[in-house]
């Protein structure tokens, strides 16, 4: 058995690391298009940050695992192949907006059928619209010769800052298909490490569908949370009291109910978006309505914080200083496609805030070409107002320290745990007055802050304190 995996990005690598670490005896290659990502890959600065993943990739490299940019001679090698490419919200033409781009998917199905022969399993990896595997198989059967086939649909379930350890051990691994033997030859491999209890098999179209189906139960449970936060805030509820109140309902359960400036990454808009896309097309516009709402609610998520920090700064925060603690999408990660801090920074720059931004994983160019492309219309252009906000107004700096030095505010946009670790005292010391303190994880200590003499504003708590008579 040999693996070949299409597409060495946040899923391709860590999770063909990790087979290759667990089956020593199976060969792995892992290619790609893009050769400063495979450079990285065969480097010691590999192209993600991810916990743990260092260890994986440095024990399998060089034994079993191959990165490189050769498709054609890795295909044809191979009895397995993965499709694990970028499957984006298309941007451009039918479905814009909304429905996913599988011009790469497709891609790779015609590079596939081109450089094989005999027999290969392949595995859609990549997430993609329930039904996307007959479209594989048709352009598998069509441009194939001397070909035969299987295709099965295996979804990926990690998070990103937790790659390693979802991988080790997942709740679950899902295999969808029609032919046994495929579906047992992808069985054998991850039983090798996980009980085979937990390898679920359904048909090909149950485990597309699933894929979509958790990635929107997911942000679901973050956006009604969130929705529950500007209820506290009207209302002196506190949103973590509520959250723990009804997580202790074993019906509800604890996980994914931290309210936050609203979810990020690169899949639950565009997993939702595809879903809703997909129940128009199938003529279900009310079921389309109903999951579109969870991003829209993500987006009024975001909005509400930045409108919040313009408010209690006395309804104007040009010119002033705002130290901006985070910018990936979540904690752990050096991703930042979608983070919500990008549109707050965004909506801080437009209102003419100096911004002076301290991730501990994200470079200062990613950042610039973040909010340059969230400031771009969508025929390409920026206004020579948000380029120059974008040139003149933001700083990039090593430490939490200096973001907040002469600072007016400090917002806190990712919950990175070296945050909670800092001499605030310090921080304080060298802040204006008064020292407003937007905590948009809910990550600091309300009560030592305040005591230390921070003027705090968190998700889902009233910025009032509550009086008896109230
Ligand atoms: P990514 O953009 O990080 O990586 C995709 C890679 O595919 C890129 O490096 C790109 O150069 C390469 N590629 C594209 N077309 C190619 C081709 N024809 N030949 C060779 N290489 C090609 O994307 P990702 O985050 O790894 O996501 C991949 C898929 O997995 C998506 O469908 C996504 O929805 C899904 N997914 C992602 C995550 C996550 O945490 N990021 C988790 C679960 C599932
Ligand atoms: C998510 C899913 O959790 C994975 O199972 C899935 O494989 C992946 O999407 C995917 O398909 O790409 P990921 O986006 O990497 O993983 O990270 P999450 O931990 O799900 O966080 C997503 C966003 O929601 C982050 O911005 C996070 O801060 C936010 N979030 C999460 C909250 O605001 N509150 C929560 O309680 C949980």
């Amino acid at each position: 058995m040999k693996i070949c995996c299409i597409g060495a990005g946040y899923v391709g690598g860590p999770t063909m690391a990790m087979i290759a670490k667990q089956c020593p005896e199976i060969p792995v290659h892992v290619v790609d298009l893009n050769q400063a990502r495979i450079d990285a890959w065969n480097s010691d600065q590999l192209p993600i940050y991810e916990p743990g993943l260092h260890e994986v990739v440095m024990e399998a490299r060089g034994r079993n695992l191959t990165f490189s940019t050769q498709v054609d001679a890795a295909i044809e090698e191979a009895d397995m192949v993965f499709i694990s490419v970028n499957t984006p919200t298309k941007t451009y033409g039918i479905g814009a907006g909304r429905a996913a781009n599988l011009e790469f998917v497709e891609k790779c199905a015609r590079q596939i059928a081109r450089c094989s022969s005999g027999h290969k399993i392949v595995v859609e990896k990549s997430t993609l619209p329930v039904r996307t595997a007959q479209a594989v198989k048709r352009i598998l059967s069509s441009e194939a010769t001397n070909l035969t086939f299987d295709v099965l649909s295996n979804p990926e379930f990690l998070a990103e800052g937790t790659a390693v350890e979802d991988l080790l051990d997942p709740d679950r691994v899902l295999i969808g298909g029609e032919s046994q033997q495929a579906i047992d030859a992808l069985c054998d491999v991850y039983a090798k490490w996980i009980p085979r209890e937990r390898i679920l098999t359904t048909n090909l179209w149950s485990s597309e569908l699933s894929k979509l189906t958790a990635n929107a139960f997911l942000a679901q449970r973050v956006s009604s949370i969130n929705a529950i936060s500007a209820l506290c805030e009207a209302t002196g509820a506190d949103v973590d009291e509520v959250a723990r109140a009804i997580g202790t309902d074993s019906r509800i359960g604890p996980k994914f109910l931290k309210s936050s400036i609203g979810f990020g990454g690169s899949c639950f808009q565009k997993d939702i978006l595809n879903l809703v896309y997909l129940c128009e097309h199938f003529g279900l516009p009310e079921v389309a309505a109903y999951w579109e709402q969870v991003v829209i609610m993500n987006d009024h998520q975001k909005q509400r914080f930045s409108e919040r920090i313009v408010k209690t700064m006395f309804n104007t925060v040009s010119d002033k200083k705002i130290g901006i603690w985070g910018f990936a999408f979540k904690k752990d990660t050096n991703d930042t496609r979608e983070s919500a801090a990008i549109y707050i920074c965004r909506d801080l720059l437009r209102e003419r805030a100096r911004l002076t931004i301290y991730d501990p994983r994200v470079p200062v160019e990613q950042i610039r070409a973040e909010l340059t492309y969230a400031c771009t219309d969508s025929n390409g252009q920026i206004s020579d107002a948000d380029r120059h906000m974008i040139e003149n107004n933001i700083e990039v700096v090593d430490d939490c320290y200096a973001a907040a030095d002469q600072a007016h505010a400090i917002a806190v946009l990712t919950e990175w745990d070296e945050f909670k670790e800092l001499d605030f005292q310090r921080v304080h010391d060298t802040m204006l007055r008064p020292a407003f303190l937007f905590d948009g994880r809910n990550l600091l200590d309300r009560e030592s802050m305040e005591s230390i003499g921070f003027e705090v504003h968190a998700i889902g708590k009233s910025s009032q304190k509550p009086r008896a008579e109230d």
